[in-house]
């Protein structure tokens, strides 16, 4: 008798990869077609997961033993990677793995990585304008190289894919707001930190240059990674590897209205003094009262990328929340915030631990 699909979903304590884990669960026909297991990292992330229909492991993806022995021991031929988008050695590690599986079963193996769409603004270094997902991205990618700790991990899931027989894939993941389905962290990391800032110094502030990056609401978001997941198990063939990128990209959120919406809000509920936007001072004060790394704060809050996704659409995407809501339903995010806001991102940690040393 043939087994179904193993399905490991990183960072399902966090804000995307927990919401991934509750719609995957949600739907019957793919929680019937594979086997779910989610990683997590703390007894107490466990304990939360412990009560749904999941395969719970507990270990830290840096581990290289502990991801072989995960994959093989639960027959790992699915990996949706949202834990991490910087950091190259977690994709090693768990490419590797599938490597192995591959090796070993004969089977095919699949790799799901998450990206930043941020990476590909002018404001990050990218050069070349207007892209598309189905333009040759990876060679672009490939010959701009740099250290942007993003692009070098895209590029990583790429080639190490290649090298290890493991078919690849990367959603390129907008802004994504609103509330997340996950056990543990429940809301997203750019708008939540404005609010907070917000709240914090009782007045909310904006950059001195609008933006109007892609976004997404983490509904639409977690549809896009069923569809995908969805196609694989149905063996459908579907861009991969060099050409497997995949914005989702939703629609565009404009800065200024939205912070606009923002203090509105909050001013009716008399948590600043005032619904005036302030400029931020400089952009390394901008990055301390969010908790960012300040040589990414320019990018994450004001560039626009001129980003056009297609192969999201051509999968069958179609997105339900548009600008027009977004900007409506601010007082929303606001309220999540404030029910929700209570366990804090370590996706920075590392990047800005140089300036903390
Ligand atoms: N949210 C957005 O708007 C957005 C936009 C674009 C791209 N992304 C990317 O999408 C990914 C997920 O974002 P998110 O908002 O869901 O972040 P998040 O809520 O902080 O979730 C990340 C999760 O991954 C876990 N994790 C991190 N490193 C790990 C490791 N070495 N071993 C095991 N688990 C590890 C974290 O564990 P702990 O809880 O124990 O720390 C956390 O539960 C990130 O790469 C992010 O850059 C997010």
């Amino acid at each position: 008798m043939n087994r179904a699909p193993g399905i490991l979903i990183t960072g399902a304590a966090g804000y995307i990869g927990g919401s991934i884990l509750a719609d995957f669960l949600s739907h019957t026909n793919l929680s019937a077609a594979a086997t779910l297991n989610a990683v997590v990292r703390t007894e107490e992330q466990a304990q939360a997961l412990s009560k749904l229909s999941v395969n719970v492991l507990r270990f830290e993806i840096n581990d290289e033993a502990a991801v072989t022995a995960a994959v093989e021991q639960n027959e790992i031929d699915i990996i949706v990677h949202a834990a991490n988008s910087s950091d190259p050695l977690l994709v090693i590690n768990l490419i590797q793995a599938l490597g192995r599986r591959r090796a070993a079963t004969g089977k095919p193996v699949y790799f799901i990585h998450s990206s930043v769409t941020t990476l590909f603004s002018e404001e990050a270094g990218w050069p070349h304008g207007m892209l598309k997902d189905t333009d040759s991205i990876y060679e672009k990618e490939k010959e701009l190289g740099g250290t942007h700790p993003v692009r070098q991990t895209n590029l990583v899931a790429v080639e190490k894919a290649e090298e290890c027989d493991v078919t690849s894939f990367i959603i390129v993941v907008p802004n994504v707001y609103g509330r997340g389905n996950g056990e543990c962290r429940k809301v997203s990391i750019l708008i939540p930190a404005l609010i907070q800032a917000g709240i914090k110094l009782k007045k909310v502030h904006k950059f001195d240059t609008d933006g109007s990056p892609p976004a997404a609401h983490i509904s639409d978001i977690v549809a896009l990674y069923g569809i995908l997941v969805d196609r694989i198990l149905r063996n459908q063939d579907v861009p991969n590897g060099k050409n497997g990128y995949y914005f989702a990209m939703a629609h565009r959120a404009p800065w200024w209205a939205y912070m606009q919406a923002i203090a509105n809000s909050l001013y009716a509920r008399g948590l600043v003094v005032d619904p005036e936007l302030e400029i931020w001072p400089s952009d390394e004060e901008a990055a301390e009262a969010l908790h960012f790394p300040a040589q990414f704060i320019r990018a994450m809050g004001t560039a626009s990328g001129g980003l056009e996704p297609v192969n999201s659409y051509r999968l069958g995407w179609q997105p339900l929340w548009n600008d027009e809501a977004f900007l409506e339903r601010a007082d929303e995010e606001v309220q999540a915030v404030l029910d929700l806001d209570t366990i804090r991102t370590s996706l920075f940690d590392q990047l800005l631990r140089p300036a903390m040393d």
